[in-house]
């Protein structure tokens, strides 16, 4: 009995040492919360989610000790978020490449233990949030949600964040989460296969799921040590996200009418700019227009590029020139006929329409919503619009008034309540 005991010891340290050693010299090294070998974990339960394998699990727990010294400034860590339908999956598509582990909403499909989910009280909770589109389970938890990301981010899976969840569903405030996070080791965890690569350039994350909430985002990044070099913060004109939103039915307000119109506005909008003010003077911080990325996509992602001081991969560049307005359209000849296979973007049918595009949502949003829009998002839209505002009232004056998109509008949308459905968009 004993003798096995002893035998299965040597057993696991033997194979611990060897994968270490493997991961060591595949380099896929991390810059690990430095405190991480002080072990004073809570007994949290493990999430069933999780797959394991007990080599990469020793070795994943005895890498802090050995990585600290060596964190890896080869593979840049980048996070993407923005609302809904504001280009964030042409933007996520900037590290589309098979040198960048790319991670799509990876928020939508994350489960928690159920009887979690059936602790949270969304009438008395003040941490965690319902969230109607989430797939399995039915609350958003922020420093969970950060803790999850930021495992993916830096290639693991830990129960860190299910340590957090666990916390907010019982409604510790976020503070308090991150200061028990810090002070506790994950139990367990697994390095991510797809960031074995040598020539891994980084690791990107895509997420609509966290708009209002990057203040948390870097609060638990610093606290933890788990860098993120990018967070590139997406932003759209908010009445062509609102003309956007209807066009696929989700992510509404309750009704057409200005108060709900006004209330979504002021919510969405609220969110855009705390999390810009979160983000603002930070070096790792870029707001992102999607109109911008729109109208020059080559030149953008050159310049996202250049900031991570990395190449564009082929593959990114050749997406992006398809996608580019300036080349595919513009009053020059020569994107014309150049686009092949894929489909030209939306906007890729030149300067005039390009701009058309911009305010295409005057056709679709009646007066009462454009102007419950212009007062709920008042600030986004003299910060960050102020030159589409000039179009707009170009366009109006030059238009004189009699043009028939905004008869048409009018008398289509003003009280017309939304029959597709009736979700609400909580984040
Ligand atoms: C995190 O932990 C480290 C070491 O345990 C400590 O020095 C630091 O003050 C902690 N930070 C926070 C924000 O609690
Ligand atoms: C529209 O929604 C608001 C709440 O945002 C509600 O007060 C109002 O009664 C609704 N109006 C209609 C016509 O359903």
């Amino acid at each position: 009995m004993n003798r096995m005991l002893v035998g299965l010891l040597v057993l696991l340290v033997g194979l611990s040492a060897l994968s270490t050693l493997m991961y060591v010299t595949q380099k896929v090294s991390d810059s690990w919360p430095p405190h991480s070998h002080t072990k004073t974990s809570s007994a949290a339960a493990a999430a069933p989610s999780e797959v394991e394998d007990s080599t990469g699990l020793l070795a994943f727990k005895l890498m802090p000790l050995i990585q600290q010294k060596r964190p890896d400034a080869n593979r840049k860590t980048v996070i993407i978020t923005g609302h809904g339908r504001s280009g964030s999956t042409l933007t996520g598509s900037i590290f589309r490449a098979p040198n960048w582990v790319f991670n799509y909403e990876p928020l939508k499909l994350h489960d928690w233990p159920a009887g979690l989910s059936k602790r949270f009280d969304p009438e008395t909770n003040t941490q965690c949030r319902p969230d109607p589109l989430q797939v399995y389970h039915k609350m958003r938890c922020p420093v969970a949600d950060m803790m999850y990301l930021l495992d993916l981010a830096h290639c693991r899976t830990t129960d860190m964040p299910l340590q957090a969840v666990t916390l907010e569903v019982d409604d510790v405030p976020g503070d308090d989460v991150i200061r028990r996070l810090n002070a506790t080791a994950p139990l367990r965890g697994t390095r991510d296969p797809a960031c074995a690569r040598r020539d891994l350039a980084g690791v990107a994350v895509k997420t609509i799921r966290i708009n209002g909430h990057m203040d948390q985002l870097f609060a638990l990044s610093e606290k933890l040590g788990l860098r993120v070099d990018l967070v590139i913060h997406l932003m759209r004109d908010p009445r062509a996200v609102l003309a956007s939103r209807y066009s696929v039915g989700w992510g509404m307000p309750e009704n057409r009418s200005y108060d709900a119109t006004l209330a979504w506005a002021r919510d969405m909008c609220g969110r855009t700019m705390a999390d810009s003010r979160a983000g603002g003077g930070r070096v790792n911080y870029m707001a992102l227009r999607y109109e911008d990325l729109a109208a020059a996509a080559v030149a953008r992602t050159q310049a996202i590029y250049e900031r991570l001081e990395r190449d564009v991969p082929p593959t990114v560049l050749e997406r992006m020139r398809k996608n580019d307005a300036q080349s595919q359209g513009g009053d020059s000849a020569k994107g014309a006929g150049g686009g092949g296979k894929g489909k030209p973007h939306q906007y890729g049918v030149g300067v005039r329409n390009f701009i058309a595009q911009l305010t295409k949502w005057r056709q679709e949003l009646s007066q009462v919503e454009q102007n419950a829009v212009a007062e709920g998002c008042r600030e986004v839209l003299r910060t960050f619009y102020s030159d589409i505002d000039e179009l707009v009232k170009k366009k109006s004056s030059s238009d004189g008034g009699g043009a028939g998109d905004s008869k048409d509008t009018n008398s289509n949308t003003q009280h017309q309540v939304q029959s597709k459905s009736r979700r609400r968009w909580r984040q």
